[in-house]
């Protein structure tokens, strides 16, 4: 994110220059690469569990929220929305299923390989798992997250939308961890 950080010279804290407003796609996917290349933040926060999955709050402020997400291949979002944020995830281990709900038709899904960065606007529904036992992924949402859409559908097939806390779309099993 160099429009945030050209002023200093070497950008060891990346999230040290944001722009005091809400952040665009492109600008989430260069929060979420940035803070790969710095894993000095984060490294540290890695941990995983087949019953919950593992998270750390690496960032959170009324514009941006970041989190560090460490999957095993039991952990599963669930069909979720994100409300009215923006969203960039980088994968810097493993690799992420990452589904898409069709209607009368199969899920569209794609796999997310480390190395590679999937954004969404406030209209995209997904489920992520994982791939690769052990995956790490950064994530970054704008403004940050506060509720959240989770579906579920019914032994008629009606699909139906819950608000949920953000917290319950990290399914958290502990507090978050602050930078
Ligand atoms: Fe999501």
């Amino acid at each position: 994110m160099k429009r945030f950080t050209s002023g200093l010279p070497d950008p060891s804290a990346p999230l040290s220059c944001l722009p005091g407003r809400n952040l665009e796609r492109h600008e989430l996917e260069e929060v979420v690469e940035q803070l790969e290349r710095h894993d000095a933040l984060w490294r540290g926060l890695v941990g995983f569990s087949d019953e919950h999955r593992h998270f750390a709050a690496l960032h959170r402020d009324a514009h941006l929220d970041v989190w560090l997400l460490c999957w095993t291949t039991a952990n599963d979002t669930g069909w979720h929305d994100h409300d009215i944020s923006s969203g960039a995830v980088r994968v810097v281990h493993g690799a992420l299923n990452e589904s898409a709900p069709r209607i009368g038709g199969a899920p569209a899904v794609r796999v997310v390989p480390a190395g590679h960065t999937l954004s969404f606007a406030p209209d995209h529904i997904h489920r992520l798992t994982a791939s690769v036992d052990r995956s790490i992924s950064i994530h970054a949402y704008s403004p940050a997250l506060v509720r959240l859409g989770q579906y579920s559908i019914d032994e008629d097939g009606v699909l139906r939308r819950q608000p949920v806390s953000y917290l319950d779309e990290l399914r958290a099993f502990e507090a978050p961890v602050a930078a």
